[in-house]
């Protein structure tokens, strides 16, 4: 039965999360996936007060009340910063990242953005992958920025994309 109705959502698209801004009312579920996502977890608190700051666009998507990703950045004189992306474990590989990425870019440059930038970890295939296809070009390299797994020091690549 279980298997039918989940054939079902997939066959209707009902399984196709909803974007929407996100509200203090995320705060909670946005600090849960992130601390799945990170290393180093936000709190809910400091997810709440970045979500009311005027320069900060955040955006989630959601399946019903099922958080499935989100994507928060901060804008400063033209130009803005991509703070985070995270896109739930059992929802990744279906295009949900990319969807909230192209969504927030066309965001952004409608609010008079002209240049994105993000630190990724060099090792980071899928986000690599995701930022790439969306244009974004390498123009920095950090090394050692992150703590490795390992304990090893991971090297970051800062990213561009110009919204002109
Ligand atoms: C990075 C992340 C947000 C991608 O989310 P997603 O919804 O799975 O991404 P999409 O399905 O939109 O796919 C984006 C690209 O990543 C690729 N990808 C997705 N999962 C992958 C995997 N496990 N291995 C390799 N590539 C993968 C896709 O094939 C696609 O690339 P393509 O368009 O060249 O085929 C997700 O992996 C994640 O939350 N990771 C943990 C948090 C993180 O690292 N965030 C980025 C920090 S800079």
């Amino acid at each position: 039965m279980n298997a039918i109705l989940a054939w079902l959502r997939a066959l209707f698209g009902a399984d196709e999360p909803a974007l929407a801004d996100a509200t203090a009312a995320d705060a909670a579920d946005i600090a849960r996936l992130h601390a799945r996502s990170f290393r180093r977890g936000w709190s809910e608190d400091e997810i709440e007060r970045l979500i009311a700051e005027r320069s900060v666009l955040a955006q989630c998507a959601r399946t019903g009340r099922k958080l499935a990703g989100f994507i928060m950045s901060r804008r400063a004189a033209g130009e803005a910063e991509i703070l985070s992306v995270a896109v739930a474990r059992e929802r990744q590989g279906r295009g949900i990242a990319q969807r909230l990425l192209v969504s927030h870019l066309g965001r952004l440059m409608a609010l008079g953005t002209r240049a994105v930038f993000l630190e990724v970890d060099e090792d980071n295939v899928p986000a690599l992958r995701l930022y790439r296809r969306a244009g974004f070009r390498e123009v920095g390299r950090r090394p050692g920025y992150y703590a490795g797994r390992d304990g090893k020091p991971a090297n970051a690549l800062v990213l561009r994309r110009d919204l002109t």
